[in-house]
């Protein structure tokens, strides 16, 4: 089922999401609804409470060399937390909840991440590409934060200038 997707600067944007304790089929149905909902919007990620539900829950699916979105590609990540990170890197972003804005936000170039598929089962995963800078922007919903946030000062109050004005006509 497609759930409604929570755009800025919509508060629930700002919660620190909860851990996961029960790896059931609430939660089987929340990544399914997360699948469909992210590619029907053409996403590459999306985490839980971009549909408004505050759980550390994150989806990233990277399309593959023929640009086609496989749905056995998904990567599911429950509970992520960070555990190895080095280097810097500059990576043009956007954001299912941001629509139509891209920027150019600084990320870790390697990370190491530890995390529980649906069934709870617990995997490691480190990659010093795409998928480490959508791993970093998925798990920044976790803790509240939008990429906007990380723009310089001059960029962020261009941003948030536009940004008004473009939601005050529609
Ligand atoms: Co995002």
């Amino acid at each position: 089922m497609i759930r409604e997707i929570v755009v800025y600067p919509d508060k629930r944007l700002k919660l620190v999401s909860r851990e996961v304790e029960e790896f059931n089929s609430v939660l089987h149905e929340l990544l399914d609804d997360m699948y469909e909902t992210m590619v029907q919007s053409s996403g590459v990620g999306l985490a839980a409470i971009q549909v408004g539900v505050d759980q550390r829950v994150l989806i990233i699916n990277e399309p593959d060399e023929n640009d086609t979105q496989r749905k056995e590609n998904t990567l599911e990540m429950i509970n992520p937390v960070i555990i190895e990170r080095s280097g810097a890197t500059k990576y043009q972003e956007g954001c299912l909840s941001v629509p139509g804005y891209y920027d150019e936000v600084e990320r870790y170039k390697y990370v190491k991440v530890e995390y529980s598929d649906r069934h709870g089962q617990s995997h490691t995963i480190e990659d010093d590409g795409f998928l480490a800078i959508a791993m970093q922007h998925e798990m920044d919903h976790l803790d509240g934060k939008v990429f906007v946030e990380k723009l310089s000062f001059t960029k962020r109050k261009r941003f948030e200038k536009d940004w008004k004005k473009r939601h005050k006509a529609s």
